[in-house]
């Protein structure tokens, strides 16, 4: 009895592992920061919550670096007001002068108001390269994917099926392509920049704002610095050679067209002596 007893609990727990194992990401690849929860859904997903109030934010961080890849996670965001925070996922070489980053940055706003996508781009310590969306749908009432794909082409950047950009690399253009990148997501009080231009700030009374990220994903060769052989995965072609394909830029101009709030190849304002090079070649 007792024997036949341990037994099921030792199938049990094994089980359990093995569930637990398909989609533990948060602690086997990450270090948390901050105000940072993981809990199992009924599917038996992990679910990571971050959370903002007056003493912190939350924020995690993968312990391995990439040199290219295709990172995707699920977000569903802070419901209600959330104007003046900034829920980010992004991939960053560090904080060093001369740093690469590739953002998917989301500025919250007041009740009803339509949060907004920045996504971004620095290369070698040089990050004015914002475009932002409204979305096409309401971020805050169910999980939507969002999806980096970097390659030493282009950077593409996807919400759920739709491309909505593609940052090209040009050869005699700074790019990201030379510095190893770790995942980061955060949320931390952005109210001097985040939500109409900084003119709406963090309502503590709402406090606190929470997040969810959920199912995330990793392909992508590991680097462990400059200069230090890779380790890809098997069928890199997945990503390695990605570009978009003719209908693949029919979305990214269907966002352009009907959801894009910012692109600085048009702020005349911004770079009075003239649009980056890039901007004229694309
Ligand atoms: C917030 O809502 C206002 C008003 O609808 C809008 O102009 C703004 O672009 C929205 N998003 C952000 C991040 O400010």
């Amino acid at each position: 009895m007792a024997g036949r007893r341990a037994l099921s609990m030792a199938v049990a727990v094994a089980l359990l592992a093995a569930a637990a194992s398909a989609d533990s990401w948060l602690y086997e690849e990450f270090t948390t920061d901050g105000h940072v929860r993981a809990d199992y859904n009924a599917q038996g997903q992990q679910v990571t919550s971050l959370i903002l109030d007056r003493q912190s934010g939350g924020a995690f961080y993968s312990r391995q670096k990439y040199l290219y890849g295709q990172f995707s996670i699920q977000l569903k965001l802070i419901p209600g007001n959330s104007a003046g925070t900034v829920t980010s996922f992004y991939l960053t070489s560090g904080d060093g002068p001369g740093h690469d980053e590739i953002d998917m940055e989301f500025m919250g706003n007041e009740t009803g108001q339509p949060v907004v996508l920045n996504t971004n781009v620095w290369a070698n310590g040089d990050g004015k390269k914002e475009q932002q969306f409204y979305l096409w749908f309401d971020p805050t009432t169910d999980f939507h994917t969002y999806t980096i794909i970097w390659n030493d082409k282009n950077i593409i950047f996807k919400v759920d099926d739709l491309f909505i950009r593609s940052y090209k690399r040009y050869g005699d253009l700074p790019y990201p392509g030379g510095k190893p990148m770790s995942v980061h997501a955060t949320l931390w009080d952005g109210s001097f920049w985040a939500t109409q231009q900084g003119k709406v700030k963090v309502d503590w009374s709402s406090a606190p704002f929470v997040v969810n990220y959920k199912g995330y994903a990793v392909d992508a060769c590991t680097s462990n610095g400059d200069g230090r052989p890779l380790s890809c995965p098997a069928g890199t072609d997945r990503w390695m050679n990605r570009q978009l394909d003719g209908a693949e830029w029919g979305t990214v101009a269907w966002a352009k067209q009907n959801y894009m709030h910012y692109n600085y190849c048009k702020d005349g304002w911004r770079f009075p002596q003239g649009f980056p090079a890039e901007c004229s070649r694309n």
